[in-house]
């Protein structure tokens, strides 16, 4: 096929809906690794990662092959909930690797393969262990945008249209600043019977807030959290679509947290190569689903198995993966420290590698992920005002990489601030006079951590 233009078939045909491309504006073709090339040759630096979908870079080589394996000896691709040999594999796996070391007994359930299906199972599966109906979530939150996941997702710009009830909003930790108790304020609500607030079938909750700008619970803010859902004789669902598979740190973001949630949601990045898979993790004594009760054509997508398989085996079979993570997230802080020094209004977010830096207003942080493109890095934002700065980056990306794609950050930011300083008046020499200047304010010169100079993406292993 030859394109019309690099992007006109696009803006003829596709919907309005369109979302990442309109930052991205180039047309893609082949990525390996942390990198990603468009149409024209020119490659980017990932640090958007398809929204962590691909934790594990693009088109890892033994996933790769063992899915083209699979596929040319003809295997299973699309099975239902058949009983398959990958999906025996998968589970196999994922109690060998993943759940009996951390001493957990879960049933998995597979649904539709996006975490908004998974997330809306897992609520439906709270409400009819309860019989009741209310699921609490928080402000900032996101879990997809299917109607019954849209109902718990916080923001306004994708909660239009009719949106179903049910769903009751409490204060995320530190949604009011440090002043206010939240676990305590919501123990009240669902203490009190006149509240009115209906005693919850699941308290549905992100340990740190991916799309709501990178809001970070703490371990005490989790606990009382889990403690209070039993008190109250609701389930606890930990939303672990982004921040979990090792985003975070560990393969769970709640592993260091000494709680073990009733249902746990995966997605994204769960079949290790991008590929649609969507699981809920369920205690066993609450999975009393009947049969075919909650179904879908596509939970058996079997090449996700396949390729799932491979990355347990590959990457969390020890833990020296986790510590890669460490290192990894330790030079993003120390980067996004540097840069924070450019902006007045800069915090630091997030945490593990799922770190990002706020610039206080969606305006400025937009200028700066364009330029960041023009410079060959791809980059997101998120927040109530998309006014944090996301860095998403394969968590496998290579240090030099990272490195690179921090600098590029750190350049964009410096020329955005150093653009957007009004230009003074040089006091001695007003309004131009011979041998006055229009001065510009000198922004904080880039940090020493490496030097930057033109994108030259050479990736290492390390
Ligand atoms: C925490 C969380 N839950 C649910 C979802 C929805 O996943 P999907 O876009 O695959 O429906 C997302 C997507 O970003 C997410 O971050």
């Amino acid at each position: 096929m030859k394109f019309l233009s690099k992007t006109s078939v696009f803006h003829k045909l596709e919907s309005e809906v369109r979302g990442y491309c309109r930052r991205f504006d180039a047309v893609f073709t082949t990525a390996n690794g942390s990198i990603i090339r468009d149409i024209d040759g020119r490659e980017y630096i990932d640090f958007l990662a398809a929204c962590g979908a691909l934790n594990y870079g693009h088109n890892d080589p033994d996933m790769a092959a063992a899915l083209v394996t699979h596929i040319t000896a003809n295997g299973i691709a699309a099975g239902l909930d058949l009983f398959s040999a990958v999906k025996a594999e998968f589970l196999d796996r994922f109690n060998g690797l993943i759940l009996e070391p951390r001493g957990l007994d879960y049933r998995v359930q597979f649904t539709g393969p996006t975490g908004t299906n998974a997330v809306e199972a897992a609520m439906k599966l709270s409400r009819k262990v309860t019989g009741r109906t209310n699921i609490v979530a928080f402000t900032n939150s996101f879990h997809g945008v299917s109607m019954g996941a849209l109902a718990a997702t916080g923001n306004r710009h994708h909660r239009m249209g009719m949106l179903l009830p049910g769903v009751s909003r409490a204060p995320y930790e530190g949604y009011f600043g440090p002043g206010l108790d939240t676990v305590g304020y919501l123990d009240q609500l669902l203490s009190d019977p006149s509240s009115g607030i209906d005693l919850p079938a699941a308290i549905l909750l992100e340990t740190v807030q991916g799309e709501g700008g990178l809001n970070v619970a703490s371990r005490s803010w989790i606990q009382r959290m889990a403690a209070l859902a039993k008190a109250h004789g609701a389930l606890l669902i930990i939303d672990d679509v982004q921040a979990g598979c090792g985003r975070t740190g560990k393969f769970f973001s709640f592993e260091e947290m000494e709680i073990v949630p009733d249902l746990v949601v995966l997605s994204k990045s769960i079949s290790g190569f991008g590929l649609p898979m969507a699981i809920v993790l369920v205690k066993p004594e609450f999975d009393l689903w009947e049969p075919a009760e909650h179904n879908g054509t596509f939970r058996g997508n079997s090449h996700a198995f396949v390729t799932s398989r491979v990355a347990l085996e590959k990457f969390w079979c020890d833990s020296r993966f986790s510590r890669r993570i460490a290192d990894r997230a330790s030079i993003v802080t120390t980067y996004l420290r540097h840069i924070s020094n450019l902006v007045p209004e800069a915090g630091l977010k997030g945490r593990g590698m799922l770190q990002g830096i706020s610039m206080g207003s969606g305006d400025l942080a937009d200028k700066i992920c364009r330029l960041c493109f023009k410079k060959g890095l791809m980059i997101e934002t998120a927040g109530a005002h998309d006014e944090v700065i996301k860095i998403m980056a394969p968590l496998t990306t290579p240090v030099n990489l990272l490195k690179k794609g921090l600098e590029i950050l750190q350049e964009a930011t410096s020329e955005v601030m150093r653009r957007s300083q009004p230009a003074t008046i040089d006091p001695i020499h007003p309004k131009g006079e011979e041998g006055g200047s229009l001065r510009v304010p000198e922004s904080i010169p880039a940090n020493a951590a490496e030097p930057g100079g033109p994108l030259r993406i050479t990736a290492s292993v390390d």
